[in-house]
This record gives C-alpha cells, sequence and structure tokens, in this order.
C-alpha cells in the first residue's frame, strides 16, 4: 500500500520540540510573594478538582492572522511576526512614543495578567523546530515513501546515521541565523529575553537550543539554562530519529542543562515498529504544558510599576511578559500546537513561531482521557528506489537489517 502518511521525523511542520521556558529566579522570596499576589497570578495546579482551559490569544502576531500565508512567512524579516499597532496601555507606559513594539507589548502583557483574575494567567511562548537533521536530509534525498517504510526504521545507511540524528551544517546555519536575529532582537528591539527555557531530549533540539542562544546577552536572572522534559519530544514514531539518548548521554553532552526529575536513563517511550497514536500525544502535550503552566510562574513577579495618584508608573520594566523559549521536533500535525489552539502553522527547520497564550484554571476534573496501545508502522523488507513515489508495505513486524 502506499506509505503517503507524514514522516515521523519530519523537517518541516513542527513546533520545536525542544522547548525552553524562561523564569525569574532570583527574586527575593518575600518580594516574589507579595508582587505575585498583587498581580493575581497564581499558580494553577491541576488536580483533580481543576484543569487548565488554552487558548491562544490573537491579534497580536502575524501568524494568528487568516491572511498570513503560512508557506512563505518569514519571522526573521517580520520582527518574529508582532503586528505593529498600538495597546491601550500605551498611553500610561509611553505616553511620549519612546518604546518599541516589543517593550510595549511586554507591558500590554504585563497589564493583562495584572487585571485577570487569579484563574488566569498569560505567558509568551516562543517554539523553536530544530535546524536540519541527517533524518531530515535522508528523508530528502530517498523520498517519503521509501524513507517511511524502510530508510527511517533503520540507524543509517552505511554513509550517514540518523537515530537520534545530529544537525547537518545546514541545520547548524539554521540555528545560528536564529541566533543572530535574537541578537539584534535583544538589542534593537529590546525584546524581553525569555526567562525559562525547556528542551525536548532529542540531540538536534539540544544542539538547537544550545546554538540558539550562545553568545546572547542575556540577564544574569535568567540565565541560559534549559530543562530537559521528556514530554516535549513530538509525536514517538518507530522512527530511530525519534529514540533519545540515554541521560548519561544527555548530561555528558551538555552538562550545563537541567533535566527534569523522574527522567529514565534509557528511553522507555520508543518502540521499534511501532508508533505512539495521536491521543496518547495530545495527553502527553496537555500533560507537559500543564506541569510548565503550573511551575513557571515566577516570571511576571519582576515587573515593577508604582501608582502616582491614579496613575500607574512603569517604573521597571524588567519584563513581565512571561516568556518560555522551547526547542521542539515541531511538526506540522504538532501536538502541542493544538493544545493551546493555534491554527496549523508550519514551521520550516530551524524556524520559530511566538504563541501568547492564555491559560485558564476552570473548576472540576478534566474530561476523561485514556491512552491507547500504540500501533504497528507498515514496512518494506526491502528499500524501494531511491525517490520512488510509492511504496509496497506490510503490517508485519519483520525487522530490516541494518547496513
Ligand atoms: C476553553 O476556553 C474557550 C474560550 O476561552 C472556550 O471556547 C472553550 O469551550 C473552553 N474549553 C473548555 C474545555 O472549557
Ligand atoms: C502561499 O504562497 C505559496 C507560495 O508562493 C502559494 O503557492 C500559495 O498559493 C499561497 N497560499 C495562499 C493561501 O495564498
Ligand atoms: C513596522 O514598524 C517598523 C518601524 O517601527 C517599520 O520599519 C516596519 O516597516 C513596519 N512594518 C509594517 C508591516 O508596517
Ligand atoms: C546515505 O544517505 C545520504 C543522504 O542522507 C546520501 O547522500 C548517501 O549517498 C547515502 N549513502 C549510501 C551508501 O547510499
Ligand atoms: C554549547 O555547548 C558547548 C559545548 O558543550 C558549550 O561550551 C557551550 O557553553 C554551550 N552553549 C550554551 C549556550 O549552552
Amino acid at each position: 500500500m502506499a506509505s503517503s502518511k507524514a514522516n515521523n521525523c519530519p523537517s518541516i511542520s513542527l513546533l520545536f520540540t525542544c522547548l525552553i521556558a524562561m523564569f525569574l529566579s532570583t527574586v527575593v522570596a518575600l518580594c516574589t510573594a507579595i508582587i505575585v499576589s498583587w498581580v493575581g497570578v497564581v499558580s494553577s495546579t491541576p488536580t483533580h478538582d481543576s484543569h487548565i482551559n488554552y487558548t491562544t490569544v490573537t491579534g497580536y502576531f502575524l501568524q494568528d492572522e487568516a491572511s498570513t500565508n503560512t508557506s512563505t512567512f518569514s519571522f526573521i524579516n517580520t520582527n518574529f511576526g508582532l503586528i505593529n499597532r498600538t495597546y491601550a496601555t500605551d498611553a500610561t507606559y509611553d505616553p511620549s512614543g519612546k518604546k518599541t513594539q516589543w517593550q510595549r507589548f511586554e507591558n500590554q502583557v504585563f497589564r493583562l495578567n495584572r487585571d485577570s483574575g487569579r484563574k488566569v494567567q498569560y505567558k509568551l511562548l516562543f517554539m523553536g523546530r530544530h535546524g536540519e537533521g541527517y533524518h531530515n536530509a535522508a528523508e530528502s534525498y530517498y523520498g517519503t515513501p521509501a524513507w517511511n517504510c524502510y530508510w527511517s526504521l533503520v540507524d543509517g545507511n552505511g554513509t550517514v546515521r540518523w537515530d537520534d540524528a545530529r544537525l547537518t551544517p545546514q541545520g547548524v546555519k539554521q540555528a545560528l541565523a536564529v541566533n543572530a536575529f535574537w541578537a539584534s532582537e535583544l538589542k534593537d528591539q529590546r525584546i524581553p529575553p525569555p526567562r525559562s527555557y525547556y528542551t525536548s531530549p532529542l540531540t538536534r533540539c539540544l544542539a538547537t537550543a544550545n546554538l540558539t542562544f550562545s553568545g546572547l546577552q542575556l540577564p544574569s536572572r535568567h540565565p541560559f539554562v534549559p530543562t530537559v522534559k521528556e514530554f516535549f519530544r513530538e509525536g514517538i514514531s518507530g522512527h530511530t530519529c525519534d529514540r533519545r539518548g540515554t541521560k548519561s548521554y544527555i548530561q555528558q553532552a551538555f552538562p550545563k542543562y537541567k533535566i527534569e526529575p523522574g527522567f529514565t536513563e534509557t528511553d522507555q517511550l520508543w518502540q521499534a515498529y511501532h508508533r505512539e497514536v495521536q491521543i496518547d500525544q495530545d495527553i502527553r502535550s496537555k500533560a507537559v504544558l500543564d506541569d510548565v503552566f503550573s511551575t513557571d510562574t515566577r516570571d511576571v513577579s519582576f515587573h515593577h510599576e508604582s501608582f502616582r495618584g491614579n496613575r500607574i508608573i512603569a517604573e521597571r520594566q524588567v519584563g513581565p511578559v512571561s516568556d518560555i523559549w522551547t526547542s521542539l521536533d515541531y511538526r506540522t500535525d504538532c501536538r502541542v500546537r493544538t493544545v493551546l489552539g493555534h491554527r496549523p502553522f508550519s514551521l520550516s527547520t530551524g524556524a520559530v513561531i511566538p504563541v501568547l497564550v492564555r491559560a485558564e484554571t476552570i473548576g472540576g476534573p478534566s474530561p476523561p482521557t485514556a491512552t491507547q496501545p500504540y500501533e504497528a508502522i507498515c514496512t518494506c523488507t526491502s528499500p524501494p528506489p531511491v525517490g520512488a513515489t510509492t511504496s509496497t508495505c506490510t503490517y508485519a513486524t519483520a525487522t530490516p537489517s541494518n547496513p
């Protein structure tokens, strides 16, 4: 049968499954407590009595506009897609019109958080797709049918390897271009640097995160120390590019990264010749977002405003936006994106998308969900010709030999 199902390790339309979130971590505890309660942001840990509902807030980024062509859009040429506009909050924050769009947006998000009540929080997520990996190059070379039914299931072809794929030179170049873009945005736009960083445990995401944030002038309070989170992986297929390295390997290769508690030494999620079904991926994506949104709440605390008469004076705009940067193996059907209620948006390798998220804690348990078993992958016992447009595969779990 034709193997036209989208490649599970594609390079084209994923959210970086390498998520990075940033927090303010050195604020004095007392100060944090006071300011956090003042701005009305609470930790909204989901329990059996409540759950979190995510929505994407539109009107701020071009990526959310129906008129934006997702296949030709460039975040680098458009200030990350931030729409040129005024906000109601400009009048008090920037009466003389001297602030950049990003500074005014940051203030706007701060005010949204301040006025939202205890159960609602806003966070800005930057989701980055990894740069091109060897698996992406191989899929282009062999064509998707031959890749999916045969080559994706082996570790490499004798010339190159793509299990837990590394970045190609092109992938490195893509990440460095984003690095240069962050540098110019920090300098010219005064974009609030991320406060928390998260990443998928796949090497291509770990490495993209490293290159993206190398050598930037980041605040010492919010250093680039990403947390590696298992569930920021994209859909886990039997493709060897989706099998992560061991915990020891990650620690040794990325010694500055934090690895979340409970992260197992070996990959417990990957299964040869089988793939995770979408419902499981949705459950995982929701769980990891719930984890981040209920624990990563310090960000708002270091925005300082003071009242003078009736007027709010923004005194130190240190960063009210709860910025989270995540490095993902983002795919077109990226489930983190769907949980956030964001419209479909393909990302080319290395691309980044900002999403302003509104998270509301709602009383009552979440709708029941039950995980399903993995399903078998349709495989070919011998490799179809390079560039084949179709392939004949079967659901037997015959093991292709590893050349
Ligand atoms: C989540 O919120 C949106 C609007 O903010 C609403 O339309 C939707 O029904 C909510 N979903 C749940 C499960 O409460
Ligand atoms: C988006 O741009 C591509 C490439 O220029 C074009 O083929 C496609 O038709 C455009 N899509 C829309 C909806 O305009
Ligand atoms: C947005 O504003 C900047 C200057 O602040 C300008 O350079 C840019 O062309 C504007 N973009 C659009 C799409 O209007
Ligand atoms: C292995 O795959 C790469 C593409 O990723 C290709 O350039 C190379 O020629 C292939 N090697 C063999 C032995 O076919
Ligand atoms: C990237 O990795 C290299 C090699 O381990 C390390 O020296 C460097 O500090 C890392 N950079 C970042 C920003 O993590």
